[in-house]
């Protein structure tokens, strides 16, 4: 539906619905409920995504298992325990554009970040700093302070943050790449979001990754809002890591495990310092249980514990919906879909709220954020009141995604009418 000219009308919504060849995924969902017993306008997949209706079959499985076989079904479930978290690394592979020995589905976000910055930072005195993004996510700026602390440095003077023009609210490229020309000298790791999660601005990824290489740094991702939002081919983009977490746009349910992406050059690098724990350890001798660690190549060498199954059972049948409906076909509504929702708000001569998210569709993804310098948290919570979900951001953001998987364009018609409404 490219060269689209939207329409500020219900009619026009409906249409769009009724052409839209992935309407159906939305009843593959479950919706919270409003009072009324009407399906919520849920717009806050970019926080948690909904259920998929096929998660309690796959998690039942396991309980099921676990309830007949005991220890046993380690080895004997219907599908295994020992090697079950490997049923996600094909799809996962996919949806980041990378190769299975890649990507390994373990942890939670903030764990993997640890981790990968165990052995991808490594600063030595002339080269100590971490760039990244200012106001990057809370957790992502203590764990790298308390890296850089661990190292012996002091943030103060190993803390590089990249910060908007004054007076824009989004970074240039032109100017994180060239800040990466300038200090790149003095910089161990590139750590940035690959969709900040305040503005949704896409950062762009492939350039950052070569301007890094180029000056001898590091680079690693933070793709907890790009993952199942953008397409991503990290292996040819050629970061040295990337993670995220499976609740969001992944749909894995609430502090689902995430994801690890390393790329292949390093799947053989013994010199790499790193933490271990048996699940790292070579299968083949993992359970001679001998006092020696020998990391399994690739991505999976990172791992520590054996996996929580019954937190991985629900992303298999997201995972499941994601290679049905085809990340590029997502993308495809998704710009449309988003494009929307910010044509219908500018519609309305906004004196009292304003986006800050990249007008570009290739400089977003599914969200808009709406900055209301107003009374825009109670705003936030009356809309929440009638079941039209979005969520709120210190100190002025509302922050709202339509979700391509299961949003439609009257879900979005809609909330444009609720949220003017609230805020006349
Ligand atoms: C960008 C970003 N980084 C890190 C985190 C923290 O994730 P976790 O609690 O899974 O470690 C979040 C959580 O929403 C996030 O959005």
């Amino acid at each position: 539906m490219t060269g689209t000219v939207f329409q500020a009308t219900q009619d026009f919504a409906l249409t769009m619905d009724a052409r839209d060849p992935l309407a159906n995924y939305r009843q593959h969902f479950w919706f919270p409920k409003t009072v009324n017993g009407d399906d919520c306008i849920y717009l806050c997949g970019h926080s948690l995504g909904l259920q998929p209706k096929t998660a309690s079959k796959f998690v039942e499985q396991e309980l099921d298992d676990w309830a007949r076989l005991g220890v046993e079904g380690h080895f004997h479930a219907r599908s295994p325990w020992v090697p079950y978290h490997r049923l996600l690394t094909e799809q996962t592979a996919a949806l980041v554009g990378a190769k299975p020995q890649e990507v390994v589905v373990m942890n939670s976000l903030t764990v993997n970040l640890h981790l990968m910055m165990v052995s991808f930072y490594r600063p030595t005195a002339p080269r100590h700093k971490i760039l990244v993004e200012r106001g990057a996510f809370p957790s992502d700026q203590y764990a790298i302070k308390s890296q850089i602390k661990f190292h012996g440095f002091d943030p103060a003077s190993s803390l590089l943050e990249l910060a908007p023009r004054p007076g824009e609210d989004f970074l240039r490229d032109e100017d994180v790449e060239s800040l990466i020309d300038r200090k790149g000298d003095s910089i161990a790791l590139i750590l940035l979001g690959g969709v900040n999660y305040a503005t949704g601005q896409v950062f762009d990824m492939p350039a950052i990754t070569k301007a890094g290489h180029a000056t001898g740094c590091a680079v690693g991702f933070d793709l907890a809002h790009a993952v199942g939002n953008i397409p991503l081919r990290l292996h040819d983009w050629g970061p040295d890591f990337a993670v995220w977490c499976s609740y969001k746009y992944l749909n894995g349910g609430p502090g689902c495990v995430g994801g690890c992406f390393v790329h292949d050059r390093h799947a053989h690098a013994l010199e790499l310092p790193k933490f271990a724990g048996w699940w790292g350890h070579d299968e083949k001798t993992r359970f001679v249980m001998g006092p020696d660690f020998q990391p399994m190549a690739g991505a999976e060498g990172w791992q520590l514990s054996n996996p929580p199954i019954l937190a991985l059972a629900p992303l298999r049948a997201s995972m499941e919906i994601f290679q049905a409906a085809g990340i590029e076909n997502l993308r495809a509504k998704s710009v449309l879909l988003t494009g929307y929702l910010e044509f219908l708000l500018e519609q309305h001569n906004a004196t009292k709220f304003c986006a800050v998210t990249p007008r570009e569709a290739e400089r977003r993804g599914a969200q808009i954020s709406i900055r209301i310098p107003r009374g825009g948290r109670a705003i936030c919570e009356q809309l929440a009141t009638q079941g039209v979900i979005g969520d709120w951001r210190e100190p002025d953001t509302f922050r709202v995604a339509p979700v391509p998987l299961y949003n439609s364009y009257q879900d979005v018609y809609e909330f444009v009418q609720r949220f003017l409404a609230a805020l006349a």
